[in-house]
Order: structure tokens, then sequence, then C-alpha cells
């Protein structure tokens, strides 16, 4: 069990929260939700003791075994990535390791001899067999090969990085868990994994997390850190979000209610104080009014940027046409033979266990990149815009955000810009900021802001969610709802994915699969998964 008692954490004299009282128990798995910056991260850093915290106190279990899931990816890079995963357990890595280096030593002495014999009992002792070979099998299930053990973890790559990292905070079943932002990069697989191991878990779990899918899927309990204050609500994300929101609205109705009637008593009070017969009356209203008045609301530190692409001109007849489109990259293969044509409404979930092969066909797609083989026609009446994963080369010249955006607006107005800035929550003289020194979350909303002033028609979108809160991928969710026209969307969360779209196109370096269906029964279709199985590289 973990007890926060009146714990509070201020940065340089900035609370980020205070008087937080709380527990989390064994059995379940907290959901931890709030705004960019309302400090998640530095809470769980403060129950892992990386930080200390203002005031208050933390009491865990000494007893207790606490794991967490690293967010720095290069801090075992010198480390085989067997080595790394058995470190989740620091008493048996320690007996590992050393018994490791003398086995590696090209010749041993009398006493390293002796020194492994003891090593062995105790490795032995520890249950270290069973342990590694469940070392062994966790990376397998996640998809990491036997051939990549014993290499070092500056050969992965980055999503396979992150696989290892969770494995080694998962290794040897800790009693508390701590994840922050586990699904960012993971592959779906690996999510699933990850969302199966949290079922199964019988310990006490705390997950950051934007994935509202996941947050459904494995949390028993939300823990929202808003204005200031950490409450913990029984039940997933979606049961939090209704009724957080109904909490919100009768608060609002209770608000106004009071308001009007302060006023009433108000009028009363000022028309008959001064009447002898009925400043009685007046008095007790005073009192009333005072019983009655309403408290502020306190200010949420939620924001909803609201987002909305809305389409110059439809689509006329012809659309797309995809033909024998191959691609490779210095040599790798990451597209084979690409064929589809796009049809009016469609709304496409490009999906792929190679991340690399879904960027390069919306890169072939959205002309960045000529591909080797095969052709690409867009119809006549088409005006497409691409938000590209990686869009950090947009934003290199150190110009003022207003002056950026208007760099790709033609008739509009100032007050225009900042209009469309504002509703992406830049407000005052946000928009005077340098673009260079904008956030992930930040660069991700002024994307939007241009993709907005084009009015385009066709929309493709790489990992638009990347850095962003739930409170802007629930306003991108639904505006990609409402878009009239097309898009092709590749992203990790699931939920957007299933709610938007209506024909999924999977892409490998080996080949393709292309259905209309929704991405939800693509992925669990019987049919469809032995189709994959075939375009699927290891
Ligand atoms: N060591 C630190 N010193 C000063 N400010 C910090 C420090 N760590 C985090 N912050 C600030 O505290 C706020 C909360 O950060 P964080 O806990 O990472 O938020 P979250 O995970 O909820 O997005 C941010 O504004 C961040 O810049
Ligand atoms: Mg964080």
């Amino acid at each position: 069990m973990i007890i926060l008692d009146d714990l509070t954490l201020a940065f340089s004299g900035n609370v980020l929260f205070e008087h937080v009282n709380a527990k989390f128990l064994p059995g379940n798995c907290y959901g931890l939700i709030g705004a960019n910056g309302a400090g998640k991260s530095s809470l769980l850093k403060i129950l892992s003791s990386e930080i200390t915290q203002s005031s208050g106190n933390v009491v865990i279990d000494s007893s207790l075994r606490l794991s967490v899931l690293k967010q720095d990816q290069f801090a075992y890079d010198e480390f085989a990535v067997i080595d790394t995963v058995i470190m989740g357990h620091p008493e048996l890595y320690k007996v590992y390791a050393e018994r490791k280096a003398i086995y590696e030593k090209d010749e041993m002495t009398e006493d390293d001899g002796v020194r492994v014999g003891e090593l062995e009992n105790i490795f032995a002792e520890m249950d270290g067999y069973n342990l590694e070979a469940e070392a062994e099998k966790m990376l397998s299930e996640l998809g990491i090969p036997v051939s990549l053990h014993e290499v070092t973890m500056d050969k992965l790559e980055a999503g396979q990085k992150i696989r290892v990292l969770l494995a080694q905070a998962i290794y040897g079943d800790p009693d508390i868990l701590l994840l922050d932002e586990p699904t960012n990069q993971l592959d779906y697989q690996s999510v699933l994994w990850l969302e199966n191991f949290l079922l199964e878990f019988k310990k006490c779990a705390i997950v950051i997390s934007h994935d509202r899918h996941f947050l459904n899927k494995v949390c028993t309990h939300i823990a929202n850190l808003d204005f200031k204050k950490l409450e913990v609500y029984v039940g997933n994300y979606s049961f939090w979000e209704q009724a957080s929101q109904l909490a919100m609205k009768q608060k609002k109705e209770d608000f106004k209610q009071r308001e009007e009637k302060v006023k009433e008593l108000e009028d009363f009070v000022r028309r008959f104080s001064a009447n002898a017969s009925k400043s009685k009356q007046a008095t007790s209203r005073k009192k009333l009014i005072e019983k009655l008045r309403p408290e502020a609301i306190p200010e949420t530190s939620r924001r909803y940027p609201y987002i909305n692409f809305s389409v110059g001109r439809p689509c006329g007849g012809k659309i797309l046409t995809v033909e024998n489109v191959s691609y490779s990259d210095q040599g790798v293969q990451l597209l084979t033979d690409v064929s589809f044509t796009l049809d009016h409404h469609d709304k496409v979930a490009v999906v792929g266990e190679n991340s690399l092969s879904k960027s390069a066909l919306l890169d072939v797609l959205a002309g960045k990149i000529t591909p080797d083989t095969g052709s690409i026609t867009w119809g006549e009446t088409i005006e497409k815009e691409y938000f590209p994963k990686d869009h950090a080369h947009l934003f290199t010249n150190n110009s003022p955000l207003l002056e950026w955006l208007a760099q790709f607006a033609e008739t509009v107005d100032n007050q225009e810009l900042r209009g469309l800035l504002g509703r992406m929550l830049f407000s005052g003289d946000d928009v005077f900021k340098k673009v260079g020194v904008l956030s992930g979350g930040e660069k991700a909303r002024a994307m939007f802001s241009k993709l907005m002033l084009a009015k385009a028609n066709v929309l493709l979108f790489d990992e638009p969610t990347d850095h962003l809160d739930l409170e802007s991928i629930s306003s991108l969710n639904k505006a990609f709802q409402a878009y009239p026209e097309i898009m092709i969307i590749v992203s990790n969360d699931f939920e957007l994915l299933d709610t938007v779209c209506n024909r999924v196109i999977e892409v490998s370096p080996v080949g393709m699969i292309d259905q209309k269906t929704s991405f939800d029964d693509y992925m669990t279709s019987d049919s469809i998964q032995k189709k994959r199985a075939k375009i699927v590289t290891a």
C-alpha cells in the first residue's frame, strides 16, 4: 500500500499540487491523468524517491519492491539487452553480473573458480535460472528475438528499446509498478501484451497514459490531478470522463442558481433596509445571502482546443489511384507493390508493425519522396495537407508563432490568425513565442492551425497524437469524426482509429492488405489475422 499524507510539491514557488491525501492499494491499477504540466511525472518521481516533495509524507512499506519504467532511452546503451532486463531485479542482477563477468574472462583463476561456485549456489537459491529463462521469454513475447538478447542496447531501434525497458520494469514481479506513458511508441501487439499483463497483475500499478483505449481497458481506478489536488475515482477513464463532466455541469448550474437567488435577496435588502417595518426581514436576508453566496468554481488546468478542419471545395469524382508502388530507403525495402483506389468518404487507417513503412507510404502520397516503381495519381480537384510524424524541420526558422502561421496564409488578417491560434490554446503573448521553443504538444497544435487554414479536401496524418494531452486528443478525435472528406491516418491511438476510420490499409516491407472495415474488426477478425500473418516480417 502507498499512502500520500498531506503531500505538497512546488518548484520555485509554483505549486503543482498541495495537501494531497490518497491511498493506492494492491490489486488495483490506477490511471494517473491530468493536463500537460499538471505534475503527473513529478508525482511518480516522488514515489520512486527520485525527487523530494516540498512537504508531507509518502508511506511505502520498506519490504515492498518498487519498479519504474524509465523514460531515458539511452541510459542502458552499453549493456546487453538481457542484462538490462535482469537489472529490473537489482539483488538478482548483482549476482548475475558478477557470475557473468567471471565466465567471460579468457582465463579463470583458482579464486574465480571458487567464487563462481559460490555465486552459482546463491543464484540457484534466488531462483535465478528460472528468472533468467523468464527474462528471455518476456523479451521474445515482446517481439525481441533471441538473436538480439546479447547485443548492446545502443544497437536497438527506439521501439525495441522501449519494449526492453518495459520488460525491465515488469521483471521479477514487483509489488508496485510505476509506468510513465508506457504505450508511447509501443506497437499494437506490445500494447496488447502490456494490457494483458496489467489485467493479470495482482499488485499495485500506477500508470500515466494519454491512451484512452488503454486506460479504459486496464484501469480499475482513475487518479485525477487537477485543481492542484489529486482525486481518486473508482472505474475506468470513460466512467471518470462522464462522471466528472456531469459533476462539473451540476456545479455550474448550482453556481448560477445561487447567484440568481443572492441577487434577488440583495435587491430586497437594498429596497427595504431603510424601511423600519421590514428591517428585521432585511437583516435575516443579509445573513442568508452570506450563506448562499457561491464560492468561485476553482479553475481547472484542463483546456480543450477547438479543432475544426473545414473544406474549401469538396472532392470531385476522382480522388486517388495508387498502382504498384514499391519503395526502399538505402537498400532497406519498406513498401512492396502497394495498389489501391480511394473512394468518396474514405477515412483510412494505415496500420502495420513497421512504422517506417507506414511513414514511407504517407511521404510517398504527400509527394515528399518518389517511389522506386509504380505511380500515384491524385484527382484534379484534390487539395491535400500533410501532418508528418517528424515536423521539426518546419519549426527551424525561429520566428514568432504568429509570423510562422502567416507564411501559410494568403488572405487572412492578423486578427483572424490570432483567433485561430487562440482556439489552439495560444492566447495573449503566447502568439509571440519563438517557434523553436515550443513543446511537442504546442508544435502539434501549431501544425493543426496550419492545416485548418488550408481547408484542404484530403488530410494526411502521421501520429498526430504523439505529444498531445487527453484533452487535445479528444478534440482532435471529434474534428476527425466531423471532417466530411478524405483522411489517411497513421496513429497508435486505437480509439481514434476505431471511431474515425471505415477502411484499413496495412503495409509491411513485403506486401499490403486493404479492407473496408472498422479498425477493431480488422484487428480481431480471424480471417484477416491469417492474411496478416503472411505479410508480417519479424
Ligand atoms: N526539477 C524541476 N524544476 C523546476 N520545474 C520543474 C522540474 N521538474 C518539472 N518541473 C515543472 O513542473 C511542471 C510539471 O511537470 P511534470 O510533472 O513533468 O508534468 P506532467 O507529467 O503532468 O506533464 C512542468 O511545468 C515542469 O516544467
Ligand atoms: Mg509527464
